[in-house]
């Protein structure tokens, strides 16, 4: 059933590629627009729609925050994003006009299924993103995205997170078309770019031996940082929730500006620090992360730079380098994900941990 592989987590690690080309599959018609099948919603009470909010849980919550950014830009709808754990207990300003957006990859979590069931109460329409056909969550939804990952086992999620992602692009794209064509051009060409990503995921798996090298050299680490900006910070996130998941490491993701607010102080000599930098066209932020980095490093952090191809502004500052293919800023957690992924199973591998059954960990929590 592992395919040759020692844990599935490797396995589906490897399936990436599929599982992002398989959730844009058949979701571009022949005009090239969108079309989203299970969407159950008309764009008519789309239309209605003046407020986001999207809840999940663990590494779907970061793939939230990822499509808060996207949907926010490409829709100019406002988009809130949530732990289900939290959400009901707020009080929160919701009712028809209010979309609620559950990411899940099993569809079974009970803090995201409670949330939905208030969200409902209230009046609100409720969309899921689920990897598995009919569970719990999207039975109970007024319409699905269903990414095509494939069966997930591993506890850690890792090909549902890049799937998650793609439906969030997709379900924020949906709704700028059917908000108008404002923004047509700028749809058709994220499609095509959203269709480049299964070879650029492709080509981190390529290169993960540089990672698994990197983890090697690591194994004595207790403690880790994970530094980005934009939707870097989410993949910093995650990054760090990978590495407390599977190596039971104190590892801790922030966003860069926070830096100096705080987590700067716990940098010393040797501290491992990964950094994800926003593409070049991000001028601004590009360059505010560069000088993190130089920050980090003069107080002797040792720095995994995660960088596009061609910006080697950061070269002089960092301990390894990790390329990236490029990527629209937007898209670029499909891509910088991935060797964190590798990562954090290469180390859990070493210090000899069961990589697909982390210690207190299950699939999918069925209790609040
Ligand atoms: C956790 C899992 O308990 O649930 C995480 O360990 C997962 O890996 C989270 O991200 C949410 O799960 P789901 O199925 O709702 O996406």
């Amino acid at each position: 059933e592992k395919g040759g592989y020692e844990w599935f987590m490797a396995k589906e690690i490897d399936e990436q590629p599929k599982a992002v080309a398989d959730t844009l599959l058949g979701r571009v018609g022949t005009d090239g627009r969108l079309q989203l099948d299970e969407m159950r919603l008309s764009d008519d009470e789309l239309r209605e729609i003046d407020k986001i909010i999207v809840i999940a849980c663990g590494t779907a919550s970061y793939a939230g925050l990822v499509a808060k950014y996207a949907i926010e830009h490409w829709t100019r709808i406002p988009c809130e994003v949530e732990l289900a754990s939290e959400f009901r207990y707020r009080d929160p300003i919701i009712d028809r006009s209010t979309l609620v957006v559950a990411i899940s990859q099993s569809g079974e979590t009970m803090d995201t299924l409670m949330a939905i069931r208030y969200a409902r109460q209230q009046r609100a329409r409720v969309l899921s993103i689920c990897n598995t056909n009919g569970s719990t969550i999207p039975r109970e939804s007024d319409a699905v995205i269903y990414t095509h990952a494939g069966p997930e086992i591993a506890v850690a999620s890792t090909k549902g997170f890049l799937s998650q992602m793609v439906a969030c692009y997709l379900l924020g794209l949906y709704l700028a078309q059917v908000k108008g064509a404002k923004y047509g051009d700028e749809i058709s060409h994220v499609i095509d770019e959203l269709h480049a990503i299964p070879a650029k995921v492709q080509r981190m798996l390529d290169e993960g031996d540089q990672v698994r090298k990197l983890a090697a050299d690591l194994v004595d680490r207790r403690s880790f940082l994970f530094l980005g900006r934009h939707v870097g910070y989410p993949v910093a996130l995650e990054g760090a929730l990978k590495l407390k998941e599977l190596a039971y490491v104190h590892a801790e993701g922030f966003a860069a500006g926070e830096l100096k607010h705080g987590p700067i102080a716990l940098v010393e000599k040797g501290l491992p620090m990964f950094v994800v930098v926003p593409p070049r066209a991000r001028d601004q932020l590009q360059e505010k992360i560069v000088s993190n980095i130089q920050e980090v490093r003069a107080r002797g952090a040792y720095t995994i730079v995660l960088v596009e191809d061609g910006d080697d502004s950061v070269v002089p500052f960092a301990d390894v380098v990790i390329r990236l293919p490029r990527t629209p800023t937007l898209l670029q957690p499909l891509v910088a994900t991935v060797p964190l992924q590798i990562f954090a199973g290469e180390l859990a591998e070493l210090l000899g941990h069961d990589v697909d059954q982390p210690r207190n960990l299950a699939k999918s929590v069925t209790v609040e």
